[in-house]
């Protein structure tokens, strides 16, 4: 995780950093600093805590520096605290890394018999005493050197003494981007940082180098021969990223689901067909497998199991869903004439990206589902989907998670009919289905009003259950993870059925439940798991489709999702989920866009 960034150039360098900095923070915010290069020597700043607090302490100092990197930290090895804050300085080299290196303890033996010696727990302070060991004046040849022996993932942004106004960058595992405006060169962990200056960008390679002297970029092979940037154009605006007027990023982004949904779904829809032609995906691709396997994290994962419902009940192929973190060290037993899919926002979970390996080295054709564009499983993978939700900056995910619910649709279709399971006329029906609940999603985010009354109830509940049947299963566990990371209220999803074998113990009048009744094969019996909990005191919220009936003993209180009950209700649905844990969060003053303990992109494991 962290975030980093660099510039050399003409402009005071404490505000591009800065500035850099605060559109990273998603990626952790337990500690920031910066190095300036100030004449021939470098000054380091650190700060326990916010960014907010570093940009105090700067003012308005150092308003000569032209050249600096930058960081912002989620806390891997070492407390969060202002020395185990970046950037980090052993000898001549001072510097900033995403990542962790593995083999820092045995680094560190090694170095220690050097004579170096470390003032912090940090596997980064290994890495500038490493790459300092290895710097004889030129700086490339010690990156590539120290590198060399330097085991897991990293992003790097490094000054050296003796090479004024110069910062030096490479990656492995971890993301960093480039780019050079009028003024200099930048890099940093993602575009955001870099889109208030340019739209074009580089990424470089695991391995190649970069060097920013003197607001100058160069790129360089393995082998440190130099290279001729590719240059990429980004289509994210910079207004893109920022919040608009709303309070919140994740408000925000709840509210940009439907454009957002048009987004995704659009190109892959051709005279009412699916098509991921796109995409480059071959067609007849569902036809020729026997079993599917999705792979993912958090959110991603419980899109997966949408997916796996959806794939299973409409193309009627075998899936297999699994949290990438098992999946990867268990030796999964994979079956010829398979194929995997991987989701994920930010194309950078260590766990995701691990298991796409994984895949593909035993000979599964991977699709990626992803949303960041260049990232690391987009480029891994055989063939990418992917989502165009657009930025999203707030930790939780929203609508993210709806447009890879949508790609889930456009893959069962699609499989359906290659299958043969849906002729023309059918997959346009259902393709129709999606467009209509897509169409909706602007009724659900008109009810805020009386989504915001229930979750002010909330507020000083400690614990409480979402339960449903089937997809609505799936979507209980998405509802509660929203609730519980942003609002700190411990909350479960259990299926509806099997409450009631102990988890009902736990249920009192101070124990709210939100109860998912979309699905209408299995009303009955949800409105059955109501009433057990009903009939203990629990406070039941039910949330149910407009074409539902619902025996008004069953539940406390009623929130009617908009349009019909079925297999495109969690489109719809899933939106009241976020906006409960949003308002509730609110409500109980919480940091809704940075939850404590919590980062965006979860590039460790
Ligand atoms: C983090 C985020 C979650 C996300 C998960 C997987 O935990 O906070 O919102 O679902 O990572 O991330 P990915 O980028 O792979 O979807």
């Amino acid at each position: 995780m962290c975030g980093i960034v660099g510039y050399s150039g003409v402009k005071t360098v404490r505000q591009v950093l800065t500035d850099g900095l605060a559109s990273l923070e998603y990626r952790g915010y337990d500690s920031a600093g910066v190095a300036l290069w100030e004449g021939n020597a470098v000054t380091v700043i650190r700060q326990q805590g916010r960014l907010s607090r570093l940009v105090e302490r700067i003012g308005t100092a150092h308003e000569e520096s032209r050249c600096g990197i930058g960081h912002t930290r989620w806390a891997t090895h070492g407390q969060p605290s202002e020395v185990n804050a970046h950037p980090h300085r052993q000898g001549r080299v001072t510097l900033v890394h995403n990542g962790i290196i593995e083999n820092y303890l045995q680094l560190r033996e090694q170095l220690e018999k050097e004579g170096y010696v470390f003032q912090t727990q940090t596997d980064t302070e290994i890495a500038a005493a490493l790459i300092d060991s290895c710097y004889k004046g030129a700086p490339l040849e010690a990156i590539r050197e120290a590198c060399g022996r330097m085991e897991g993932a990293y992003a790097f942004a490094i000054l050296f003494d003796g090479h004024p106004n110069c910062v030096y960058g490479i990656r492995l595992g971890s993301p960093l981007v480039a780019a050079v405006d009028d003024t200099g060169a930048y890099l940093a962990s993602d575009l955001t940082a870099i889109l208030p200056y340019t739209s074009r960008y580089l990424l470089p390679e695991e391995g190649e180098l970069l060097a920013l002297e003197e607001g100058r970029l160069s790129c360089y092979d393995g082998s440190l021969r130099p290279m001729e940037p590719v240059w990429k154009q980004a289509h994210w605006s910079v207004e893109q990223a920022r919040k608009d007027g709303y309070r919140y990023f994740m408000e925000k982004e709840i509210h940009e689901q439907p454009q957002a949904l048009r987004r995704t779904i659009s190109p892959r829809i051709a005279d009412g067909l699916p098509s991921f032609e796109v995409d480059g995906l071959p067609a007849g691709f569902f036809g020729r497998i026997h079993k599917l396997y999705i792979t993912a994290c958090g959110t991603a994962l419980y899109c997966g199991m949408v997916g796996k419902a959806l794939i299973e009940k409409i193309a009627r192929l075998p899936v297999e869903v699994e949290v990438a973190s098992e999946f990867r060290y268990r030796d999964p037993i994979l079956e010829p004439d398979s194929a995997a899919v991987i989701i994920s926002q930010s194309g950078e979970t260590a766990d995701s990206l691990a298991a796409l390996r994984l895949l593909k080295g035993k000979g599964i054709p991977v699709i990626a589902v992803v949303n960041v564009v260049g990232s690391s499983i987009a480029r891994e993978a055989d063939y990418c989907l992917y989502t165009y939700a657009g930025p999203e900056i707030a930790v939780a995910t929203t609508k993210a998670y709806s447009v890879q619910v949508a790609m889930m649709y456009l893959i069962a279709i699609l499989a359906a009919g290659e299958r043969g399971l849906a002729d023309d006329q059918e997959q346009r029906r259902l393709v129709a289905g999606l467009e209509e609940a897509v169409e909706r999603t602007p009724q659900v985010l008109a009810m805020g009003d009386e989504i915001r009354n229930y979750a002010k109830g909330l507020k000083n509940t400690e614990s409480m259950f979402y339960i449903g049947r089937g997809l609505d299963y799936s979507l209980a566990l998405e509802g509660s993870l929203k609730l519980k990371e942003i609002s700190y209220i411990h909350a479960e999803a259990y299926a509806a059925g099997e409450l009631k074998h102990g988890t009902l113990a736990l249920v009192t009048p101070q124990t709210p439940v939100v109860a998912l009744a979309t699905q209408p094969e299995l009303l009955a019996k949800t409105v059955s798991n109501m009433r057990e909990v009903m009939a203990r005191g629990g406070p039941v919220l039910a949330l149910v489709t407009e074409d539902l009936e619902l025996d008004p003993g069953a539940c406390d209180r009623r929130i009617t999702i908009p349009g019909k009950s079925g297999i495109f209700a969690p489109l719809l649905l899933v939106i009241v989920l976020q906006m409960i844990g949003f308002y509730a969060a609110e409500e109980r003053g919480c940091d809704v866009d940075k939850p404590r303990n919590l980062a965006k992109s979860v590039t460790v494991e």
